[in-house]
């Protein structure tokens, strides 16, 4: 890489995209899908009957809202910590929960996506108007070490939509363990995680015949185009599923239909694509208990508790240190 390059790639999503697109097998990460397009577009999966992981943890943190609140509950107050909020949706039936309860805590909800950020923190003051929050725009990575400064209460650290799944296990287990270090005893962590199923109904789960993962899936390219000045076109590349049911991994791929060379200005880059070439975007692990007592242990973790749905399809587990 010569010094004008390296020049050049000045933020983490220039850098990402250069190191992902001249790597030999090409990938991109998930977590350039989220803007305002990427964010409506996971709103509108979360509608579709076929990505059951949102009914699934809704139906667990509604039928267990008193159970769950009373062990984030602390008499000296505590501070909920959720990292990759999203629209917040499923943390609302907690929250609600907790400020009728009166519950002296302070709601930190932290999420790459900046519009996230914006439109959570809108609804939440229409929804739940006495709700302390205290808003932040972040990379889990990058807030982790941050978060070792809320030592002076009780911490609980949420993260919901099995969004650990994004992450292979060893850097599953980094970020686990640099959880770990953030926490104190007495602190938790509540981790939604997708467990392993009939395969069927993980493939339709992100293969919609409607497109709309496709169109999720794609939005790495519009916002190459519109933030790094590329000329990707999107229609030269189709949405591709695959899961592995030994390993629990699903993976998505941009395969390119036809040969293409495309340019991206921002970083002074140009690719050739052979036709059939890919661009895997995204995984999205599926777990079993073994799993996550494995991924617990390797990061120094216990597990306290769990809970389910009427399936079995998804879980959330209670994490202590
Ligand atoms: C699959 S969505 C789930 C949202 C929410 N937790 C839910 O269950 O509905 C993932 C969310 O995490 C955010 N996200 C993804 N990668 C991230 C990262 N590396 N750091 C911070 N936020 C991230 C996205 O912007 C998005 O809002």
């Amino acid at each position: 890489m010569t010094t004008e390059i390296v020049k050049k790639l000045n933020t983490p999503f220039k850098k990402e995209v250069y190191e992902g697109l001249t790597s030999d097998l090409k990938y991109l990460s998930s977590k350039y899908i989220y803007d305002k397009k990427g964010d409506k577009l996971f709103q509108d999966i979360m509608a579709m009957p076929s990505y059951y992981l949102t009914d699934c943890e809704f139906e667990i943190l509604s039928l267990h809202t008193e159970e769950i609140a009373a062990l984030f509950e602390e008499k000296e107050g505590f501070d909920l910590i959720e990292l990759g909020a999203g629209d917040g949706k499923k943390t609302k039936v907690l929250l609600k929960h907790l400020v009728a309860k009166n519950a002296d805590f302070v709601y930190k909800p932290i999420d790459i996506s900046q519009n996230a950020i914006d439109d959570l923190t809108k609804t939440l003051a229409q929804e739940i108007p006495n709700l302390a929050v205290d808003a932040e725009k972040g990379e889990y990575f990058e807030v982790l070490d941050r978060l070792k400064q809320f030592n002076a209460r009780k911490k609980v650290i949420v993260v919901l939509g099995s969004n650990m799944g994004n992450l292979l296990h060893p850097r599953a287990i980094e970020f686990l363990t640099q959880l770990k270090d953030t926490m104190n005893k007495g602190d938790l962590l509540f981790m939604g995680l997708d467990q392993k199923k009939n395969p069927q109904t993980i493939i339709d789960a992100y293969n919609d015949p409607e497109g709309i993962t496709a169109a999720f899936n794609k939005n790495l390219l519009h916002r190459i185009n519109s933030e790094l000045g590329g000329n990707f076109n999107p229609e030269n590349f189709k949405h591709w599923e695959v899961y592995d049911p030994e390993t629990g991994t699903a993976k998505s791929f941009l395969v390119a239909t036809e040969a293409q060379e495309v340019t991206i200005e921002a970083i002074d880059l140009t690719i050739n694509f052979r036709q059939w070439e890919t661009i895997h975007t995204e995984i999205s692990q599926k777990y079993d208990d073994e799993i996550v007592h494995w991924l617990a242990s390797a990061s120094g973790l216990k597990i306290a508790t769990d809970f389910t749905d009427s399936k079995a399809y998804y879980k959330n587990y209670v994490f202590t240190k």
